[in-house]
């Protein structure tokens, strides 16, 4: 468990890891989940079964082979016997290759297949998921889902089955072979068995343990990882790489302490199950001998039962190791199935019509909604936007414009009200054809790794360099491309790489424009712009804007004053709504508001004077 993330508000914290101790009751259950993922592949499956058992077969062929070469062949002087057991000696050999061959091959064949579905499985279903599970789950955690969580269970889907059958088949083999040959010199080989079966019990119970600590250990490596490496400019910023560096030492300790636990543990029991073996031989061998020179045994037989004494042992340490395969793949595929019982809250209903071609009128009524059920952000809102008008959403930090805004896009429902959008409720319609219709500029605006010309088509695959580059020059960025060497081809990443922060907005407005979308929901962030560009931005807006709606979360004087209306929001409530001059006229809150933006704007740019 973290040891992060204590303290009063844990409670928000139902992680998935602290089911641990339910999963450890039910396995199976979490196995039979896995069962149909193998269905494809039946018949490859089943193959790989007959393979097994052949492969056990030639395997406890050898000592019996013996068993009749010394007591009949030999003891008999037969040379028949002889030659014959040595042909099928060989025999059992070759098939037991040539079987052991296409039994791995196949086995890891259907396994890697079994892996890739459920890899793609778990992505897909990450792609369902609402924005709201992604808000909510740190992304390292969902990256383990698909890297350690999916590696645990590789153990396990792709030789830990065939270990399984092989190995359980050879012990009940070795045991019934042994006593059909003679049960009491069995029972005698066998005495040491209830020693091996405890001493392999507190080995289970304590290593299942381990093995669930060594997931979680490993998970907490890769979300700190993931969290300092996209928190990099951040960490730098402040200076607090050493912090950095000790919370990863302490979290790849803790791992390697995890580890060690597991090791130690097994450098006790295998070591442990070697003695037993050995003492079980050395018994055979004084009890055997005895009765061998008392002429009560064969020296074939006693040969047998020293060949079956390690196919004895070596199955049960093999399943004992199998058994932790088996445990961090159970902690696995339980965090991962949490993935895929997640249900998407925002799916499609199943009569969702594709919304026809959108007018753009936007309405929204009675509207409740919080991101958490006890703590309301919007509050009975009641809005109207027609279509191919601009509204402007101005108001505090937290007021909750960008809530309204992740509303109108369905990237939430309402708790209480509706969303409409040319009347139709918007949960009654397929969000594809929702999106496809609209474009958001979110407020932290992201660039994918790739070429500038990706991010741009990000929201248009087929659009031509000419309309791309007709995008970019309507928000004014185009001449941002003098600064990159290989225009459309210039490679940028998520944290900009090349393009400063207010390039990189312009590159998310021209990839919202080239999306030609019905509605537009622009979400800006607080200047990150010098004054020049914000005119510059100004001057795009008039070209982007007419014919179509637009939700506006600006800060700019000139594009909310020139908005056809003006919502100012406070807590979560519309307190104040009209066109510039009508709530300038009322003297409200919105007309403070623009006397402080006026001042600020007049200072600004009064700052950035001297250097144009
Ligand atoms: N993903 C989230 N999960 C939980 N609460 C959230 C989430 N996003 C926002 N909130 C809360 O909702 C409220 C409104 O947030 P919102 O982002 O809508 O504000 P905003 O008006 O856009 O502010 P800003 O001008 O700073 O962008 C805030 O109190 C915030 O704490
Ligand atoms: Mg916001």
């Amino acid at each position: 468990m973290s040891t992060r993330g204590h303290g009063p508000s844990s409670h928000l914290a139902a992680r998935p890891e602290d089911d641990m101790e339910r999963m450890e009751q039910r396995p199976t259950r979490k196995l039979r989940k896995l069962i149909p993922m193998f269905a494809p592949y039946k018949w490859r499956a089943l193959t790989t079964i007959l393979l097994m058992l052949v492969v056990t077969a030639t395997g406890l062929a050898g000592p019996a082979l013996a068993q009749v070469a010394i007591d009949h062949g030999i003891g008999d002087s037969n040379s028949g016997v002889l030659v014959l057991t040595v042909v099928l000696f060989v025999a059992a050999g070759l098939i037991g290759v040539v079987a052991g061959y296409w039994q791995t091959y196949l086995s890891a064949w259907v396994g890697e297949r079994v892996l890739l579905d459920l890899r793609t499985r778990v992505f897909n279903h990450m792609m369902r998921l609402e924005l709201g599970y992604h808000e909510r789950v740190p992304t390292g955690r969902s990256v383990s889902r698909l890297t350690s969580d999916i590696e645990a269970l590789e153990g396990l889907v792709s030789d830990g089955f065939t270990s399984l059958v092989v190995n359980g088949l050879t012990f009940v083999g070795v045991v019934v072979i042994l006593f059909a040959y003679d049960w009491q010199l069995a029972l005698l080989a066998f005495t040491v068995f209830p020693l091996l079966a405890a001493g392999t019990a507190v080995f289970r119970v304590t290593s299942a343990r381990a093995y669930r600590r060594t997931r979680e250990r490993v998970a907490e490596v890769l979300s700190v990882l993931q969290e300092t490496l996209s928190g990099m400019r951040v960490v730098q910023g402040f200076g607090r790489q050493d912090h950095a560096r000790s919370t990863f030492r302490e979290a790849n300790d803790a791992y390697r302490e995890a580890n060690m636990a597991t090791i130690r543990l097994s450098g006790v029991y295998f070591p442990g199950i070697e003695l037993l073996s050995g003492v079980g031989l050395a018994v055979i061998l004084w009890f055997g001998s005895n009765r061998v020179l008392d002429g009560d045994l064969s020296i074939g037989v006693m040969v047998a039962f020293i060949g079956y004494m390690s196919s004895f042992f070596d199955p049960i340490q093999q399943l004992s190791q199998l058994y932790s395969t088996f445990q961090s793949a159970m902690a696995a595929l339980e965090k991962i199935l949490g993935v895929l019982e997640t249900e998407p809250e925002l799916a499609d209903t199943p009569d969702a019509v594709a919304l026809p071609s959108i007018r753009g009128d936007v309405d929204l009524e009675g509207v409740s909604f919080g991101y958490r059920p006890d703590r309301p952000v919007l509050h009975d809102l009641s809005l109207t936007i027609p279509a191919g008008t601009t509204a402007a959403l101005v108001g505090s930090t937290g007021a909750g414009k960008s809530t309204l805004a992740k509303l109108i896009a369905r990237f939430y429902d309402p708790q209480g009200g509706v969303v409409r959008i040319d009347g139709t409720d918007l949960r009654a319609v397929t969000q594809a054809s929702l999106r496809s219709q609209l474009a958001i500029v979110p407020q932290e605006g992201h660039l994918f790794a790739g070429t500038l010309r990706e991010n741009l088509a990000f929201g248009a695959p087929h659009a031509t360099d000419e309309e791309l580059l007709s995008a970019l020059r309507a928000v004014g960025g185009d001449d941002m491309l003098d600064a990159l060497p290989d225009g459309l081809d210039s490679t940028v990443n998520e944290r900009g790489g090349g393009l400063s922060a207010g390039q990189r907005q312009l590159v998310s407005f021209a990839r919202a424009l080239a999306a030609q979308p019905r509605l537009l929901i622009l979400d800006e962030a607080t200047s990150s712009v010098d004054v020049q560009t914000e005119a510059r931005i100004e001057h795009a807006m008039q070209a982007i804007l007419p014919g179509r709606t637009a939700v506006l979360i600006a800060h700019r004087l000139s594009t909310i004053r020139r908005a056809d209306m003006i919502v100012v929001l406070d807590h979560g409530r519309i307190l104040e709504r009209g066109s510039h001059d009508e709530l300038m006229a009322v003297g409200g809150r919105y007309a403070s508001l623009y006397g402080d933006w006026e001042a600020a704007t007049a200072a600004a740019a009064g700052r950035a004077a001297p250097h144009a």
